[in-house]
């Protein structure tokens, strides 16, 4: 049986994304932002089967993290399972819903066969610029991430400001529980193609920065995680941040 953490705009669900995702009801949220693990890190099967911390983390980084789990498909079944839940993701969303996954160089043309066969209007990408990146002689540094942005149905603009086409934020060590943890603040700037007090749906939690921002942001939060660890971690953190913002704890 799935773990299951209700509060006052948080729902989380300790299980497999894909399972969960066919319990939630048709057209009840309003945007999608996740960051699904990229099976990534090589272009042979061994390379991407590796620990998610070899090929994620700098050669000499010492730090430590949970597992990552789901992180070795090879590539066809990697576009067919991000199919069947941005498939999933599409029913579970409003008409006019964001979607936004993260991704990275040697996934995106993937994710986005995988985004338009589960249904979303492709609008484009925005590239997060990491500031930093292991150096390669003679080669361009992989400097960049990337969000596949994408809607369901027409667009809906839920803000007046023309927003950037680039995002600059630096991973901060001191502040990432997650081996992938994404920055709080480059979520804050991505809701804003969110209507305010949206119900926003992560089906790859992690380490909960998306929740985090949501609760800064007075968005609700659906956040679903495989590993209990990662689950157990998030829950905490979200407790936390939903007490540091006053929000009211049924
Ligand atoms: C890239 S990480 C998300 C990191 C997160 N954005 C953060 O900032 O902390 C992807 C997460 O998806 C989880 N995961 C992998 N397969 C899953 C599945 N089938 N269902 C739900 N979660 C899964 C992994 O354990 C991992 O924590």
């Amino acid at each position: 049986m799935d773990s299951r953490f209700q509060t006052d705009g948080i729902s989380l669900y300790q299980g497999d994304a894909l399972r969960v995702l066919t319990t939630l009801p048709v057209a009840s949220v309003d945007a999608v932002l996740t960051d699904p693990p990229y099976s990534s890190g090589g272009i042979t099967l061994g390379a991407r089967q590796a620990d998610p911390s070899q090929k994620y983390q700098s050669s000499g980084t010492k730090r430590q993290y949970p597992p990552m789990l789901g992180d070795a498909k090879d590539q066809r079944s990697w576009i067919m399972w991000c199919t069947l839940w941005l498939g999933e993701c599409w029913r579970v969303a409003r008409d006019g819903a964001p979607l936004m996954v993260f991704t990275d160089w040697r996934q995106l043309p993937s994710l986005s066969d995988a985004v338009q066969a589960a249904g979303w209007k492709w609008l484009g990408i925005v590239p997060w610029d990491k500031r930093s990146a292991r150096p390669q002689i003679g080669k361009f540094r992989q400097q960049c991430e990337y969000v596949l942005f994408a809607v369901k149905g027409r667009f809906i603009a839920h803000t007046r400001a023309c927003l950037p086409g680039v995002y600059a934020h630096p991973v901060i060590s001191s502040q990432k529980v997650h081996l992938t943890s994404k920055p709080v603040a480059l979520i804050e700037d991505l809701l804003a193609v969110t209507p305010p007090g949206a119900i926003v749906l992560d089906p790859f939690m992690g380490g909960g920065s998306v929740g985090e921002a949501c609760v800064r942001t007075g968005r609700s939060y659906v956040g679903i995680e495989l590993s209990q660890e990662y689950y157990d971690i998030s829950r905490k953190r979200l407790e936390s941040v939903q007490a540091e913002c006053g929000s009211v704890v049924e």
